[in-house]
């Protein structure tokens, strides 16, 4: 199957700069994807032609944008095949991830276990943090093998009577390893605990169904998804959000309000005090249909092609450590540089127009786990070309040769 990468990147207008003199060759889309024109131009058509706030007007404008708004709902429902009373906005996978934390943790008590992993972004590890500090809850971390797999039997093993919460990453945002999430979720399960999946960088490349999964809560980003930032969504089963308690207080997500008594709205706009991200989800609402308008499979083939390109042009390297080989990984290549430190690798690539993240990826417990305190990564998204990859190969070359 072909993949006419050409005609993307042609929706991308930022594609088209120069950096330092030389054309833009973006491989950090893990951090944040660039946004199609699609998306660029339905939040510039909704701040020129219908603004309003959502949910509280009765005038043309607010009921307009309360429907723009609640269709962004919809798609992202139909988009992970869930209902729409199951999607909550947030500002993104951290929020949804602490607002979960947080209206669990009510009920959870000293001793009382949660499960993740090593490979886990801080997004995933400190909002359980804080119920460890604050409640004596139990953290265990699954390993992961030094091919970057997780140690699904260690996983397995870990799990007890205890375990409350097993919440675990979808795909690795270091690693780009896919777990067997669906495996994990029904393990979880049959000891009771409440299952999460972060599914930041795997809805991105894979086609996500969380009835499939079977899981309580499943999180994600817009910006990732070529959407804008300010906007993420917590999918929640009905009967887990339910009964889960409200996460910040306002206007908007409650039912009635006296001096002395306050009742709550319905799930989802329970979770939604304030004013929520309006353009936001106009613009995540444009994102997911421009999306959906892709041959996913082959754009999903694409990804891996220039990723397998990236390793075979970099075969020879022998000072170049690779970080995370599991089988059926995502297209994303983190790498270390004997010699020289990941920032000092990343500054030189910049100047030859090449945006690569170096840092500890917001996982350092990961980063203890493979030795390193700060690797490279370039992530590989649907617009990027082989010749782009090439670019990246001899640019690192001669990033290299720098240091030798
Ligand atoms: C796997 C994973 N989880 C969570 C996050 C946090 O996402 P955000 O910063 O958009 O909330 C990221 C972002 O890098 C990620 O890659």
């Amino acid at each position: 199957m072909t993949f006419d990468v050409e005609s993307v990147r042609a929706q991308f207008p930022i594609l088209g700069r120069q950096v330092n003199g030389k054309p833009l060759v973006y491989l950090d889309s893990a951090a944040s994807a660039q946004k199609p024109q699609a998306v660029i131009d339905a939040m510039t058509a909704a701040m020129t032609n219908s603004y309003a706030n959502v949910h509280r007007g009765l005038h043309t404008l607010a009921n307009e944008t309360t429907e723009a708004f609640e269709a962004s709902r919809r798609r992202v429902a139909s988009f992970i095949g869930a209902d729409p009373s199951e999607i909550v906005f947030t500002k993104g996978a951290t929020e949804a991830i602490n607002l979960v934390a947080s209206g669990l943790g009510q009920s959870l008590i000293a001793g009382d276990e949660i499960l993740l992993t090593e490979m886990e972004h801080h997004a995933n590890i400190v909002p359980w943090h804080f119920l460890r500090e604050r409640q004596g809850v139990v953290l265990k971390f699954a390993p992961v093998l030094d091919d970057g797999r997780l140690d699904l039997d260690a996983f397995k093993a870990l799990l007890s009577p205890r375990t409350r919460v097993a919440a675990f990453t979808h795909m690795s945002n270091v690693l780009g390893t896919v777990n067997p999430v669906a495996e994990m979720v029904a393990a979880a399960r049959q000891v009771g605990a409440t299952t999460l999946i972060d599914g930041c960088q795997a809805i991105v490349h894979l086609d996500v169904k969380v009835r499939d999964l079977d899981v309580d809560f499943y999180v994600f980003s817009g910006h990732k998804l070529y959407g804008p930032t300010g906007i993420g969504a917590l999918y929640g089963k009905a009967e887990r959000l339910a009964v889960l308690p409200p996460y910040q207080g306002g206007g908007e997500m409650i039912a009635d309000v006296a001096l002395d008594r306050i009742t709550y709205a319905d799930p989802p706009h329970r979770f939604e005090a304030g004013t929520p991200p309006i353009l936001e989800a106009i613009g995540l609402e444009a994102a997911l249909t421009w999306f959906q308008g892709l041959d996913r499979d082959a754009a999903a083939a694409h990804e891996h092609g220039l990723y397998h390109r990236a390793r075979e042009g970099l075969a020879g390297a022998n000072w170049l450590k690779v970080i995370g080989e599991a089988p059926g990984k995502g297209a994303i290549l983190s790498f270390t540089v004997d010699g020289a430190h990941a920032h000092d690798v990343a500054q030189i690539l910049d100047r030859y127009g090449v945006a690569v993240r170096a840092g500890a990826h917001c996982a350092e417990p990961l980063m203890r786990r493979f030795g390193v305190t700060s690797s490279l990564r370039a992530s590989f998204a649907l617009y990027n070309t082989e010749a782009e990859v090439d670019a990246f190969v001899d640019a690192l070359n001669r990033t290299h040769a720098f240091f030798v």
